[in-house]
């Protein structure tokens, strides 16, 4: 984690309202947050303009939490990445287990969601995460890696130096089961290693975040291990004391 910033990101999930997200984003502001770490809020799209209007020139960055993998055309319902980047947005989750599992979102389509979102200059988040099913079958390293490499095989070394990735173990998203540190940390090198397998010094920029009830109480065991370079937090993100803490203890 030396070489690369600390990245502590909030997932809205479906959660918030222009009220609650001024309240919540007027909390953050208020403690103005002094930390070597880079903070970012993943909202619902809808909500960028007002992230736009509120966090523009503070240090709170905003991203999305998903796009469409096509730039523009007869795709009812989606969202460009032009149209992020057209809020000034930074960041977008891409294969979030969520999607995966209730939008059948494929390997494919989240490494063509990656490749159209660094096109637009507009870095994606790209998610990996095993099942409970598939941890107990001792497939955990082989599934994270199958869905890391999809994302490896469309980009080049430049771009895929740019990506983050997110290990969310499916079964520690919102159970408040939290992996170990040390679980975390070894599924990490192995996503490490396989960056490194194809660009040393894309393994060295790609920051690797731990996601799955990531909470003030134990963030600061997970964020010291060597391979994890910051969090993506739901739940916790929604309350402003308890993202302060985390952002504390990065
Ligand atoms: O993307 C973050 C997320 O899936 C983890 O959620 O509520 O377990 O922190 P939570």
């Amino acid at each position: 984690a030396q070489q690369r910033r600390t990245l502590i990101a909030g997932n809205w999930k479906m959660n918030g309202s222009l009220s609650a997200n001024s309240g919540l984003l007027g909390d953050l502001l208020a403690a103005s947050i002094e930390s070597a770490s880079e903070v970012l809020v993943c909202v619902p799209s809808v909500y960028l303009a007002q992230c736009d209007a509120l966090l523009a020139k503070t240090s709170i960055a905003f991203g999305a939490q998903d796009v469409s993998a096509h730039q523009s055309g007869a795709y009812t319902g989606e969202v460009s990445p032009a149209m992020l980047a057209d809020f000034s947005c930074k960041y977008v989750i891409v294969g979030h287990s969520e999607r995966r599992a209730y939008h059948h979102e494929s390997n494919e389509l989240v490494a063509q969601k990656s490749l159209q979102a660094l096109r637009s200059n507009i870095c994606p988040i790209v998610c990996v995460g095993e099942t409970l099913e598939q941890r107990e079958a001792g497939k955990t390293n082989e599934v994270v890696v199958t869905q890391l490499q999809a994302v490896m095989d469309v980009l080049d070394d430049g771009a895929l130096a740019r990506i983050v990735v997110a290990y969310e173990p499916v079964w520690a998203i919102g159970t408040g089961k939290t992996a170990t540190p040390e679980m975390a940390q070894e599924v990490h090198a192995v996503l490490r290693k396989t960056l490194a397998e194809r660009s040393a010094f894309a393994a060295e920029k790609v920051r690797i975040l731990y996601g799955g009830s990531m909470k003030p109480d134990n963030a600061k065991e997970l964020l010291v291990m060597p391979d994890i370079d910051g969090g993506l937090i739901g739940g916790a993100a929604l309350k402003a004391v308890d993202f302060l803490a985390i952002i504390a203890a990065a």
